[in-house]
């Protein structure tokens, strides 16, 4: 594996509007140039539904060893109402993986896409860091007297030291690293008392490590009040599994919605992962309306991981023209299609080589 010379990704569309946007972006990959080598695979639920595999024996395994970083589409689809494949490749990917960083940055590419009155591209701009491998996504819980009237169900939110401090420090290192002056640690501390008196605590014992970043903190409903009201007072926001979850939506709407928002999920060193926020889309799935932007933007977002860096800009640039010319899909008002809008960013870039 010529790893630091040509860069290997592990490339998974999965399901409904992933196996649209992910090819797509694949070809604006290929036509950056960059020095990447990406190797399909069919984790998903058409696998599932014929042979009943999710993770391959030994599977995760076999990607950190192989590849460099792993390119996700999304996983979600009705004819496995458990979800149980999701389950198993993304969240198994995300904890296996210890990927625990998801990192979703908030960009505002052009006023037109913003549902705020008057908001400019520079009120929105800012970036989410999700912990990714705890929380009441650990599936710890239980029912008893399952299906009788006196049934009970628990769901655990579970938080180390070790997650909470890690994801933290990530934080602050992420603010530094990209002239950021501010870290917003976001809980419901008031009410949650145990886990937040953790993460109050670790961010107060990291902070003074960083002199030069402001730390913030704020409950995370008055978060989402401060998201729509006044966005541009944001930086870098640190935060628990499901409130990132949640916030990121709410985000992707600030963004254009869900066809514009791209994520990292990353533990730094090792193969990480990279996928748009949406999910598999179903009702609009084969059609050729997905924004395949969200997609793109992850892949400039994989790369520039990986050490491309000018690749990874002329992607970015290629997507900031496509929306300023408005060659761009339905849900953020134009009038292309997936295919139509991807080569046109394919070959605008192309052409600026
Ligand atoms: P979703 O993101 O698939 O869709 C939410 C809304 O956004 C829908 O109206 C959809 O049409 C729209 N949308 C999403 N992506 C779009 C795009 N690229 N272009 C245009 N419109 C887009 O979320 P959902 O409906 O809650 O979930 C559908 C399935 O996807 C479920 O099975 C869910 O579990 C799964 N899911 C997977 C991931 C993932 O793999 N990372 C993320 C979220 C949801
Ligand atoms: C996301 C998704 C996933 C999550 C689902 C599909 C499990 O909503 O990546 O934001 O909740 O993390
Ligand atoms: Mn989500």
């Amino acid at each position: 594996m010529g790893r630091n010379i040509v860069n290997s990704s592990f490339c998974i569309t999965g399901d409904g509007i992933g196996k649209e946007v992910i090819p797509q972006a694949v070809k604006v990959i290929e036509a950056s140039g960059a020095a990447v080598a990406l190797t399909d695979f069919d984790w998903g639920a058409d696998r599932y539904l014929i042979d009943g595999t999710t993770v391959p024996p030994d599977g995760f395994a076999t990607l950190a060893r192989n590849f460099d970083a792993i390119f996700l589409g999304a996983l979600g689809d009705p004819r496995v109402p458990s979800n149980i494949h999701a389950k198993e490749i993304l969240l198994g990917m995300r904890f296996q993986m210890d990927l625990y960083a998801n990192v979703r940055p908030v960009k505002l590419l052009d006023a037109s896409l913003c549902p705020l009155k008057d908001a400019t591209s520079d009120d929105v701009n800012f970036t989410v860091i999700r912990e990714n491998t705890e929380g009441v996504y650990a599936g710890i819980g239980g029912n008893f007297k399952l299906g009788t009237a006196d049934e009970v169900a628990t769901q655990e939110d579970i938080n180390t030291r070790k997650g909470v401090e890690r994801v933290i420090r990530y934080a602050f290192e992420y603010a530094r690293a990209n002239g950021r002056k501010k870290v917003l640690m976001a809980d419901k501390s008031n009410v949650m008392t145990y886990a937040g008196g953790l993460w109050q605590r670790v961010f107060q014992e990291v902070a003074p490590a960083f002199p030069e970043i402001v730390p913030q903190h704020m409950y995370v409903d008055a978060l989402c009040l401060q998201m729509v009201r006044e966005p541009r007072s944001l930086d870098v926001i640190v935060t628990n599994n499901m409130f990132g979850d949640i916030i990121t939506d709410l985000a992707a709407a600030l963004q254009g919605g869900l066809g514009m928002a791209a994520s990292g999920n990353i533990h730094p060193g090792r193969t990480s992962m990279f996928e748009p926020v949406h999910g598999s889309a179903p009702p609009i799935a084969g059609k050729n309306l997905a924004n395949p932007m969200g997609a793109i933007l992850s892949s400039a977002m994989m790369l520039a991981h990986l050490g491309l860096n000018a690749e990874a800009q002329k992607i970015e640039a290629s997507v900031l023209a496509a929306v300023r010319e408005k060659k761009t899909t339905g849900d953020v008002g134009g009038a292309l299609g997936t295919q139509e809008c991807a080569g046109w960013i394919g070959e605008w870039l192309a052409k600026r080589l």
